[in-house]
């Protein structure tokens, strides 16, 4: 890949935001006993460390969506691929998201276990990234505000590669995002 990177979100930056996240969700949940759902791939790192941020242990699941068509561009036709297992009905359930992108995958998934009738439905993501928004999505809970570029690490990834490096980096393809 012809590309070069710029550091974006250390891993004091990110781990500083995660324990801050930890302490809201942990005075917000206190007593409710939450289910944290992960979106796969991307949330899985984000989450692990969020769950360790909190001062009480919670139940944790993941789902999975993916859009038809190839390459960056959604086909806005999203389908769950992985279901969660939990039974979410009068439960307190926690959406927790690597990136909103489009909002696409997180408005499909909000309704999608919003359908499963949870006592409450709130959603935490780690980067809001602004630029190529089509659908506002109620995000409760954000760590970081990011106007654009395409973003690699903790999480995310750039054709399943560099998702497992610790800091959050902006890739210049040479091409848009
Ligand atoms: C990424 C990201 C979000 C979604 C955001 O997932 O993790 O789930 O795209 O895009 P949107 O807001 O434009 O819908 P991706 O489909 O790349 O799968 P992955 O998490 O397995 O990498």
């Amino acid at each position: 890949m012809e590309s070069r990177t710029r550091l974006i979100l250390d891993r004091e930056t990110l781990a500083r935001r995660v324990a801050e996240l930890g302490a809201q969700l942990s005075r917000d949940y206190r007593g409710l006993d939450p289910v944290f759902v992960g979106i796969l791939k991307g949330a899985f790192i984000f989450l692990a460390d969020l769950v360790r941020a909190l001062e009480f242990p919670v139940e944790v699941d993941f789902v999975r969506a993916a859009s038809y068509g190839a390459g960056t561009e959604s086909s806005g036709v999203i389908r769950v691929t992985k279901e969660v297992e939990l039974p979410l009905a009068g439960r307190h359930v926690l959406l927790v998201e690597d990136i909103v992108d489009m909002g696409l995958t997180l408005d499909f998934l909000r309704r999608h276990l919003a359908a499963k009738e949870p006592a409450s439905l709130k959603i935490c993501c780690l980067i809001d990234k602004r630029e190529r928004r089509q659908v506002e999505v109620p995000l409760d809970y954000v760590g970081f505000v990011v106007p654009g570029g395409f973003l690699v690490g903790y999480g995310l990834d750039c054709g399943e590669k560099l998702r497992t490096l610790p800091e959050v980096y902006a890739v210049d393809t040479g091409g848009g995002d």
